[in-house]
């Protein structure tokens, strides 16, 4: 697999993106899956692990949030694929993992992922964590025109895709709606050390923000 043909496909999906789901998430998530993966499977195959990279740099690039013509996309995905010689069972993984892998579609319905795309998603998830994770969240509500806080919108349980997507959200409401919790939904033992680490320091900001507010 040439990866420099990997990257130039995720350039031209994601470069114009201002969300926090540009090239260089992908190309986070990916080398974050691998390094994860090789901490739990240091033996495993080079094929398995561009497979892994292809997840990793392509997760966002047909997701409804970035993309109005996935067919077209995932056309272009399988031609790109098979010229680099991979197997029809492997390009149909690749497709599984990218269209069942988002926080949003698990929430009505979980759907198991193969091993790679389990690291694919954790890392994806770690994304949402830590300093990159704040530096995100605010970039996505700021784009989404969404306030920074406002103490008389509560915070939500959210059970359904629809209402993840449509209730007032603020930016520090989704810490405790969603971000919280991302590491209790690990699916792997390299994936929960590093989620509960960058929780912790999660926690230390808005402890700091809410003080902040408060004017102390
Ligand atoms: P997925 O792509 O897995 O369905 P999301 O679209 O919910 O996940 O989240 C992707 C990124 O956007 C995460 O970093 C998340 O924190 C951020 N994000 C999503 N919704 C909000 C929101 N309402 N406020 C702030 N950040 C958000
Ligand atoms: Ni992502």
């Amino acid at each position: 697999m040439q990866i420099e043909n990997i990257q130039a496909f995720a350039h031209k999906y994601l470069d114009n993106d201002t969300t926090g789901h540009d090239y260089w998430h992908g190309k986070r998530v990916a080398n974050l899956a691998q390094k994860l993966f090789l901490q739990d499977y240091p033996r495993v195959s080079k094929r398995q692990l561009d497979l892994l990279l292809v997840m990793g740099y392509w997760h966002d690039t047909i997701d409804e949030k970035i993309c109005s013509n996935p067919g077209k996309v995932t056309d272009e995905m399988k031609q790109l694929l098979e010229k680099e010689e991979f197997r029809q069972d492997e390009i149909s993984s690749v497709l599984f993992v990218l269209n069942h892998m988002s926080f949003s579609k698990n929430l009505e319905h979980y759907f198991q992922l193969p091993m790679i795309g389990q690291y694919v998603q954790d890392a994806d998830r770690i994304e949402a964590l830590g300093a990159i994770g704040i530096a995100r969240a605010f970039a996505f509500g700021g784009s989404h025109n969404q306030k920074i806080y406002d103490p008389a919108i509560k915070p939500q349980i959210l059970k359904s895709h629809k209402q993840y997507r449509n209730h007032e959200a603020t930016t520090v409401n989704h810490f405790y709606e969603k971000l919280f919790h991302l590491e209790q939904t690990m699916n792997t033992p390299a994936g929960r050390k590093i989620a509960h680490e960058r929780t912790l320091y999660m926690h230390k900001f808005i402890d700091q923000f809410l003080k902040e507010w408060e004017g102390e």
